[in-house]
Formats: structure tokens, C-alpha cells, sequence
């Protein structure tokens, strides 16, 4: 049972960019689950076929697939031309698709680290300079662009990453700066680590859940489905005042001395 009102979102067209699973197709599904009609991004259109149809089924809203890799422009452009044909508009942007693995930089080429900050980085500006273009300048609307915290400090293995989620976080920051004045609202969303994700599965070394969870404050990996909560409040009318701002969704994770809860008992 949601939190939120049932027709949250009804009347309006998103994108999710990595909706065809993970933590971006929770955000799909309950983006349909609160009325609204969900243009899925992703290379693997079969996957996208497969989610689109199980979120449609769920309803109320729709969902459609739509195949593209975020690093091509005209690919993008191809895709927000087509859900504005099927959907009638475009009113909320989710740039969620990412790629990342565990590689040292002394190890890492310069085509791996800069492949992770394509998809990471320039896709989330491709994929918001076209809906900007051809939807958001005269309609308004929101961005909402998927982060992480791996580079409010360092984080081992994760130079790419992290450098892309920086320049994610300084592009939701700029365009907030830039659109706002266009009533577009640019957010951002950082979760920390959340279970049952190929983003855990690929960066989580086997057997080390319980130290990792152990240096959790509320001391538990989070959910999609709470992820998916967060994004509801961003894109929606209860943060009509809220951009430029990158919100953390990590249990207190990322909080500097985190590390210490692990040497304490609760209370
Ligand atoms: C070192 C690697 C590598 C690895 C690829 N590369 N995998 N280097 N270790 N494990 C290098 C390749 O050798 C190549 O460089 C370059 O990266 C491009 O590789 P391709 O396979 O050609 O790239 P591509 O087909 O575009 O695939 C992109 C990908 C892939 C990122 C490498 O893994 C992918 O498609 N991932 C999408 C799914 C994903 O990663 N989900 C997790 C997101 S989680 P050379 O020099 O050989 O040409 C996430 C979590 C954040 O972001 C924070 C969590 C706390
Ligand atoms: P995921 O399921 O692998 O999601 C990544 C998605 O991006 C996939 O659906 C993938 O689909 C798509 N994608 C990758 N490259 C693409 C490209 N070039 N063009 C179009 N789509 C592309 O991983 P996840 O763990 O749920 O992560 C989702 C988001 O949350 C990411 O932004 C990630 O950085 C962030 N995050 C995750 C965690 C975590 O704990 N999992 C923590 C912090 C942040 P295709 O392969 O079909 O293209």
C-alpha cells in the first residue's frame, strides 16, 4: 500500500532511462502504479519488452518500450519523438542508466573509465538536452538523475564511477541553475547500497554483506521500493520547491563517521 495519493502521477509521461530493471524499474512501476504513462529506456529491448509488459499489467498507468543506448544523441532523439507520438507529451525525465565494475585505476584503460562516464554522464545529458528541446522548455516538468555517494569522498576500485556520478551530480546542479527559469525542476537521487540489484551484485564482494551492513546506521540495505518512494517525492507537486538538490537515500551509509556504528551495540 503506497503512501502516496493513487493518481499521484495521472496525466503525466515519464522516462526512465534503465527502467528495464533494477532500482529504475521500481521507479517505473510505481510511477505506473500511481497512474502515469512510462517511456522505458535500455539496449536490451527484449528485457524492456518484458518489463513494459509486466507494468502495463499492473497499471494503472502504461508502460512502453523504448530501445536506445543513452550515448547516442540522434538514438535519443528517436526515442523522445516516439513517446511524445504514443503518450501525448513528455512532463518527467529519470536518468538512471549507468555501468560500473570493481576495476583498480592502475588496471583501469582509458576506453573502461571512459565508456563508464558516457553512459553515466553523458547520457544523462543527452537524454535531458533532448527532452529539454523538444518537450521540457515549453512545458516545464522535472529531471531526476540517478547518482550514488561513492564520490563524496573515495571509494576503492570506483575512480570511474565515481567521477561520473560526480559530473552527474554538477549536471543536475547546472541545469537546475539554467531551467529553472523554464519551470523545470533538476534533482538528484544518490542511494546507497540496495539489495537484490545487479549494482550490489557486481560491486559487493561475496561474503562481505554483514561487514558492509554492519556499518550501516539504521544498519540494513535499502529496498528498490524505497528508492521508487523518494523518486515519487522528487518528481512530484509536494517538492514543487526542490531543485539543485541531490537527495541521499542510504540509511546513513554515507555519513562520515558511519564506519564507527560497526564498534557500537544499538541504543
Ligand atoms: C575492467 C572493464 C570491465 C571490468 C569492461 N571494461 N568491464 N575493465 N574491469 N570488469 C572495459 C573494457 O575492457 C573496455 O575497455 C571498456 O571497459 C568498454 O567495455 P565494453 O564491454 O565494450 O563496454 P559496453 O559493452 O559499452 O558495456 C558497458 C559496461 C557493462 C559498463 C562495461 O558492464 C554494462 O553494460 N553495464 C550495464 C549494467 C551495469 O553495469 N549495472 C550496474 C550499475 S550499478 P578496452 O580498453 O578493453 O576497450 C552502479 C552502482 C553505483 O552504477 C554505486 C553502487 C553503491
Ligand atoms: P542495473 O539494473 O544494471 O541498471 C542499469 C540500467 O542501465 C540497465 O537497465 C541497463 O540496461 C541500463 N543501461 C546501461 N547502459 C546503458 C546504455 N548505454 N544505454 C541505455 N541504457 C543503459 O543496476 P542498478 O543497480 O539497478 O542501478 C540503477 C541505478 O542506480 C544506476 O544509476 C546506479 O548507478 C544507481 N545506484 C545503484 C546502487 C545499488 O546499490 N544498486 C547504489 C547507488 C546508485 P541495458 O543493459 O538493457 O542497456
Amino acid at each position: 500500500m503506497s503512501v502516496f495519493s493513487p493518481d499521484l502521477l495521472k496525466d503525466e509521461v515519464a522516462l526512465v532511462t534503465g527502467g528495464g530493471s533494477g532500482i529504475c524499474k521500481g521507479i517505473a512501476r510505481a510511477f505506473v502504479a500511481h497512474g502515469a504513462q512510462v517511456g522505458l529506456v535500455g539496449r536490451k529491448a527484449d528485457r524492456l519488452e518484458a518489463a513494459a509488459a509486466e507494468l502495463s499489467a499492473l497499471g494503472p498507468g502504461r508502460a512502453f518500450a523504448l530501445p536506445g543506448d543513452v550515448r547516442d544523441y540522434a538514438a535519443m532523439e528517436g526515442v523522445v519523438d516516439a513517446l511524445l507520438e504514443r503518450a501525448g507529451g513528455l512532463h518527467i525525465v529519470v536518468n538512471g542508466a549507468a555501468g560500473n565494475f570493481l576495476c583498480p585505476s592502475a588496471q583501469l584503460s582509458s576506453n573502461g573509465f571512459r565508456t563508464v562516464l558516457d553512459i553515466d554522464a553523458v547520457g544523462t545529458f543527452n537524454v535531458s538536452r533532448v527532452a529539454f528541446d523538444k518537450a521540457l522548455r515549453d512545458g516545464g516538468g522535472c529531471i531526476l538523475n540517478i547518482s550514488a555517494t561513492l564520490h563524496h569522498g573515495a571509494t576503492l576500485l570506483q575512480a570511474h564511477a565515481s567521477a561520473a556520478k560526480a559530473a552527474v551530480d554538477a549536471t543536475t546542479r547546472n541545469m537546475a541553475l539554467e531551467w529553472g527559469p523554464a519551470g523545470v525542476r533538476v534533482n538528484g537521487l544518490a542511494p546507497g547500497p540496495i539489495a537484490e540489484t545487479e549494482g550490489m551484485a557486481r560491486l559487493l564482494p561475496p561474503g562481505m554483506g554483514d561487514r558492509l551492513r554492519a556499518t550501516i546506521p539504521l544498519r540494513r540495505f535499502g529496498r528498490i521500493e524505497e528508492i521508487a518512494n523518494a523518486a515519487l517525492f522528487l518528481v512530484s507537486g509536494a517538492a514543487s520547491l526542490v531543485t539543485g538538490a541531490v537527495l541521499v537515500v542510504d540509511g546513513g551509509a554515507s555519513l562520515p563517521q558511519a564506519m564507527s556504528v560497526a564498534l557500537t551495540s544499538p541504543g
